[in-house]
């Protein structure tokens, strides 16, 4: 879609600089956005400046781990500085579990996966909502990236499994918290898709040196017992199909939809 529905917003996409967030980052700025785009890792940022060049927005990248406390309270300094405010949060940055079951799941791999996808959009969340506050017509907006994992039990491993359906009720809380405050929050819910999240952990967790980022044991069992009767393997998505969900959510067009999951999987939820 190009038109330019996000022109002179403010938008901050939290794991920028692959997949997903990638694609999300630059649809905002093709349609107007300015965006600040935060990632762990700056060659990543790097590709995504040249894949920005251009566009009818802005681009500007934020180096840092979302983990880090430094991190978030420096990225919400530096956009209230260099803006004043702020009216849309993507939370796209997300990490898989090499879905593990729960005998290989160790304390450390808990911890980041929960931190990641949970505590992580907890923190941005209450330290961003100042500048988004009361804008007109319900127009600031929250979108978390969950997974179709935030709705069963057996999509992946043990640690991710539980994170997204922890994040999909932070969701439900934040939009209920914020409501009076006119700032909309929802999710994204994708199935499956072709994009680095397999490299993502292995970068993170190197000594698990897992072939194809998998864990054996867990990918046998969630092949087993997968979810309904389409195959992930052959219902993939493209990053594109989230960028234009996010957005619509982002956009005035859903100003009355807050509290809300939308499952983009190509079906697979329903088979
Ligand atoms: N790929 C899938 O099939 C799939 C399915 C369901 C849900 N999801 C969810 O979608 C979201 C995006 O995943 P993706 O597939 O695009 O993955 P990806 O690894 O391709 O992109 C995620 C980006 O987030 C960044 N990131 C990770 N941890 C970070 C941190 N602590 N601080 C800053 N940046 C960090 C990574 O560097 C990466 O650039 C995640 O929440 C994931 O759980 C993915």
């Amino acid at each position: 879609m190009s038109c330019n529905r996000f022109e002179n917003k403010h938008v901050l996409v939290v794991g920028a600089g692959a997949g997903m967030g990638e694609a999300t980052t630059l649809q905002f700025a093709r349609e107007g956005a300015k965006v600040i785009a935060l990632d762990m890792f700056q060659d990543r940022l790097d590709r995504l400046s040249v894949k920005a060049d251009g566009l009818a927005g802005s681009v500007d990248t934020y180096l840092g781990d979302i983990c880090d406390p430094k991190t978030v309270n420096g990225v919400v300094d530096y956009v209230k500085t260099k803006y004043g405010t702020l009216d849309i949060l993507a939370y796209v940055a997300g990490i898989l579990d090499f879905m593990c079951p729960p005998e290989e799941v160790d304390d450390e791999l808990w911890d980041r996966v929960m931190d990641v996808n949970v505590k992580s959009v907890w923190r941005i969340v209450k330290t961003a909502i100042p500048l988004m506050k009361n804008h007109k017509n319900n127009e600031a907006s929250i979108t978390i990236v969950s997974s179709l994992g935030g709705y069963v039990g057996s999509s992946a491993g043990t640690a991710y499994i539980t994170s997204k359906h922890a994040v999909e009720g932070l969701m439900k809380n934040l939009a209920f918290t914020y409501k009076g405050d006119n700032v909309r929050v929802n999710c994204v819910a994708p199935g499956a898709f072709n994009t680095e999240i397999m490299e993502t952990a292995t970068r993170i967790f190197p000594n698990r040196n897992y072939e194809h980022g998998f864990c054996p044991k867990g990918l046998s069992i969630y092949h087993q017992q997968g979810i309904g009767t389409i195959n992930p393997r052959t219902n993939v998505g493209i990053p594109q199909y989230i960028a234009d969900a996010i957005c619509f959510l982002s956009s005035k067009e859903a100003k009355f939809i807050t509290g809300s999951s939308l499952i983009v999987d190509g079906g697979w939820y329903s088979a």
